[in-house]
């Protein structure tokens, strides 16, 4: 008996400890830290890059935040010598890396001790270390001065054009977390973006370390949708799976910085009162309230207004890529159909629907399409083509036209006619139409025959593929009530009803 009852004490005090351990399992982790450097707002992230080897003293000169420094990391083969002109260039490629970084430098080769080495960059003196991990990428880093571990540096901008739906971090295996950080400005998102030295291009990662914002009708891994809907955003949970378009920019290296706003549901919406669920991003053209056209709506705005940002991935079904590339000035088209995979992508007309990106570098918009299509894109980057000599223009204003833009896009395509050594010729589509049409078209005209085909199109298969669906959950969960939907939309389905 009194056995029994010491048995049963001691079992009770082992589940006493048992549930003392699992009181203190509690999840603590980190998103990242914030800090200003020199004025420079930066993100250290939560995903080391590696370990060095340090001595606790070692940096006692250099500043300080929560037990991180700044410090500079350079695998380059390079002598004592010849690095105030390596970090002079690493300045004028990376808008991440300025010059306090290098108050440490963690260098390749370097041998001994530290070396005290005056006039290294801008005039200052820098502590030089020997550098004792080889697959850390060079790059500015914030040393975790308890543990030796690197953490990388990501400059903040404000995302002042209204282009974002969400700020994310790329974790190091290509899924997604919401970027945690915040600088001022006024009611907009912040956006990170990570060194440039960290990534080498090679013919595998041609697209390494190129920084990329991708319509919010994309899945993303780790990622909720808006579909530019704040129902939808707060219906369904983050995405499990990245698709495959965005799968294959991540595999070639790219570094997805955030979702961006296209207008709802990807139908056309114009500046600013279609725009409820979100405000219009601002096309920054002219006097910076021009209409950024839709539906790749923030891609086209993003890349019109940020010099940081690379390219943005869209889509066209009805002009929603070349609507925002036109307005804004920028280099994007509609490819042929079906070049790669939609699937993880909101439809809004599956026999129509195309990626494509918005971008201002046409050597880099060769390199990123031949990512996404893979063996369906022919690049002429390297041919010297024969030039088409007969331009055809559509709906180009006359010079007596009173349009400002009549005499800019008339000048625009003369120019481009005597570059190629040929002449402009104005079509009208329904005059090609009368002239070539099939004798069983009888007398209809172009616009009859088209008329309602492309309302057809979108509004069948989107009713059925995205609005009820989204009608069903959400009336599920919500006492059978319908979810907010903006006006355009709202009419677009209405028509298929
Ligand atoms: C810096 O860039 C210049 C011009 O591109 C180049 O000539 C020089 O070798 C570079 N310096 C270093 C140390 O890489
Ligand atoms: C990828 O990394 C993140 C962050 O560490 C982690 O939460 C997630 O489970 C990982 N996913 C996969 C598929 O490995
Ligand atoms: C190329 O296009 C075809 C036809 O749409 C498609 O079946 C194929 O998967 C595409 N190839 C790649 C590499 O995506
Ligand atoms: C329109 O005006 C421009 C500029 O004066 C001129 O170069 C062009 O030839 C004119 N085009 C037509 C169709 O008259
Ligand atoms: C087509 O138009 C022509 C010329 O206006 C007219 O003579 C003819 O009757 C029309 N045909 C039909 C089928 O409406
Ligand atoms: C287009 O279709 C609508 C509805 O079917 C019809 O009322 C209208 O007359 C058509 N317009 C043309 C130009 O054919």
């Amino acid at each position: 008996m009194a056995f029994a009852s010491r048995f049963l004490f001691s079992l009770a005090a082992t589940l006493l400890v048992l549930c003392t351990i699992s009181g203190t399992s509690a999840q603590l982790v980190s998103t990242g830290l914030s800090v200003v450097f020199n004025d420079v707002y930066y993100y250290i992230s939560p995903y080391s890059s590696g370990k060095l080897v340090i001595s606790p003293t070692s940096l006692s000169s250099v500043p300080s935040v929560y037990g991180f420094k700044p410090v500079t990391v350079v695998q380059e083969t390079v002598t004592l010598a010849g690095i105030p002109s390596l970090l002079s260039n690493w300045t004028a490629i990376d808008d991440v890396f300025q010059p306090a970084f290098a108050e440490a430098i963690f260098l390749a080769g370097a041998v001994g001790v530290s070396i005290t080495k005056q006039d290294m960059v801008d005039g200052s003196s820098s502590l030089v270390l020997p550098l004792s991990n080889p697959s850390i990428p060079s790059g500015p880093y914030f040393l975790e001065m308890a543990t030796g571990h690197l953490y990388p540096v990501y400059r903040l901008y404000d995302d002042f054009a209204g282009a974002f739906t969400e700020a994310l971090l790329q974790t190091p295996n290509g899924t997604f977390q919401p970027l945690s950080a915040k600088i001022p400005g006024s009611a907009s998102l912040t956006i990170g973006v990570p060194s440039r030295h960290y990534f080498t291009k090679t013919a595998d990662k041609p697209l390494a370390g190129v920084r990329i914002g991708i319509k919010d009708i994309y899945q993303l891994a780790g990622v909720k949708n808006s579909n530019g809907n704040r129902a939808w955003y707060n219906l369904y949970p983050a995405n499990e799976v990245t698709g495959t378009a965005v799968q294959r920019l991540i595999d070639a290296g790219a570094q997805i910085v955030g979702s961006q706003k296209p207008s709802q549901f990807a139908n056309g919406e114009e500046a600013t009162a279609d725009w409820v669920d979100y405000h219009s991003p601002f096309n920054p053209r002219g006097d910076g309230y021009q209409d950024p056209s839709s539906s790749s709506s923030g891609a086209g705005a993003s890349i019109a207004s940020y010099e940081w940002l690379d390219a943005a991935l869209g889509s066209d079904t009805g002009g929603s890529i070349r609507g925002p590339a036109g307005v804004q000035g920028l280099f994007g088209n509609r490819p042929s159909h079906g070049l790669v995979s939609l699937d993880h992508v909101m439809p809004l007309s599956t026999a129509l629907d195309t990626p494509g990106f918005l971008i201002r570098d046409p050597a880099l918009w060769d390199i990123a399409n031949s990512v996404l299509y893979g063996d369906n894109y022919t690049s002429l980057a390297d041919v010297k083509p024969k030039y088409p000599t007969t331009i055809y223009t559509v709906g180009f204003p006359t010079n007596s036209s009173s349009s400002l833009a009549a005499p800019i896009l008339n000048n625009f395509v003369d120019a481009l006619a005597s570059f190629v050594g040929g002449s402009v010729t104005a079509l009208t589509l329904e005059d090609v139409w009368t002239a070539s049409k099939p004798p069983a078209a009888g007398n209809t005209t172009l616009s009859q025959l088209l008329n309602i085909t492309y309302a057809t199109f979108i509004s069948k298969e989107q009713t059925a593929l995205v609005r009820d669906p989204f009608y069903a959950d959400y009336a599920a969960v919500h006492d059978g009530r319908r979810p907010f939907v903006d006006p355009t939309p709202l009419s677009r389905w209405a028509f298929w009803r």
